[in-house]
């Protein structure tokens, strides 16, 4: 963002984020405080905030199934109090970070935006709650994007990795770092090598898409768009991408499917590169490559 010109203010709980890497003006405040609706208000009247990017939220899926409460409090409550100290001081265009989560198990080949979406855990439930409230708004005059991410990797400034081992690039690196098998969980969907497809996008070109969105920001409503190459990369694709760019030939174990995986889930990428002109630049390789090279260990 302060590449692409914007001045940046900052608002994190730092409940997983970094205070150390931001290099802006920042707030600690957690969303869904009583006080941060005021708190919010206040700091975007003081900044002259012209749009919201609103990446805060809790994301882990089988949390969100143990603590659903936690989810709708953190993620819907945080969003009420952002929506409401927006409209308050008059701040009429936001970005939403939504999720490929909101459809749930898709049986299509490529997801679109008019797929049906039918979330299976509560986080999922949480982004698509998100942008109904955000989609309601528009009453008050609300410009909003909601980008559904599918499964971000790669890395694009080695200071800026990932440290969470949650999804399958950072887990297969942690295990590879502590030289245990890499799991993987299924190798009978019905897909051609068996295990489970998913679109990689890379955090550089899902940050591009939000810098894209800004000056589409024009009109009340809610417009959704995916965010995915188009394109799926099975788990031994990712595994082998992953053992070329380390060297170093870990072992698999091929365990049970995890309850709640969809065999194949590839976005749809047309209706972002007509509307924004957006298209991934990067594929599975310089994923692989980025999340290796910035590893830490
Ligand atoms: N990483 C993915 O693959 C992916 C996919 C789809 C959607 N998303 C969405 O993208 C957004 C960013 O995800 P990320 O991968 O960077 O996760 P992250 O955990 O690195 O970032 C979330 C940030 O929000 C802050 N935060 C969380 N809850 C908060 C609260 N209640 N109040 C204030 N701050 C809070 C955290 O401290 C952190 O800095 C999230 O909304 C997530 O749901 C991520």
């Amino acid at each position: 963002m302060t590449e692409a010109g914007h001045s940046v203010v900052s608002v994190d709980d730092f409940s997983t984020g970094m205070s150390d890497r931001i290099q802006h003006e920042s707030y600690e405040l957690e969303l869904e405080n009583p006080d941060a609706e005021k708190e919010l208000a206040r700091i975007l009247k003081n900044h002259h905030i012209e749009t919201v990017v609103h990446f805060a939220a809790r994301k882990q899926v089988g949390e969100s199934v143990q603590k659903p409460e936690l989810y709708f409090k953190s993620n819907v409550g945080g969003l009420l109090n952002l929506l409401n100290a927006m409209k308050t001081v008059g701040v009429k265009k936001l970005v939403f970070s939504s999720s490929a989560a909101v459809y749930g198990m898709p049986d299509v080949e490529q997801v679109t935006e008019q797929s049906s979406t039918n979330p299976i855990n509560p986080y999922g439930q949480t982004k698509l709650v998100g942008e109904w409230m955000i989609d309601n708004a528009k009453v008050w005059g609300l410009s909003a994007i909601s980008l559904r991410y599918f499964n971000v990797a790669g890395t694009g400034w080695p200071d800026l990795a990932d440290k969470q081992a949650l999804n399958l690039i950072p887990i297969a690196i942690s295990k590879i770092r502590d030289g245990e098998p890499i799991s993987v969980f299924g190798d009978d969907y019905q897909t051609e090598d068996g295990s489970c497809i998913r679109d990689y996008i890379h955090v550089m070109d899902l940050a591009r898409a939000h810098i894209d969105a800004i000056p589409q920001l024009k009109n009340p409503g809610n417009e959704v768009f995916n965010v995915g190459t188009g394109e799926g990369s099975s788990v031994f694709e990712v595994l082998t991408e992953l053992k070329k760019v380390s060297g170093i030939d870990f072992e698999l174990n091929v365990t049970n499917r995890r309850a709640g995986d969809p065999p194949k889930l590839i976005a749809s990428s047309e209706k972002i590169q007509k509307a924004l002109g957006w298209k991934a630049e990067f594929g599975l390789e310089e994923i692989a490559q980025t999340a290796w090279s910035s590893r830490g260990f």
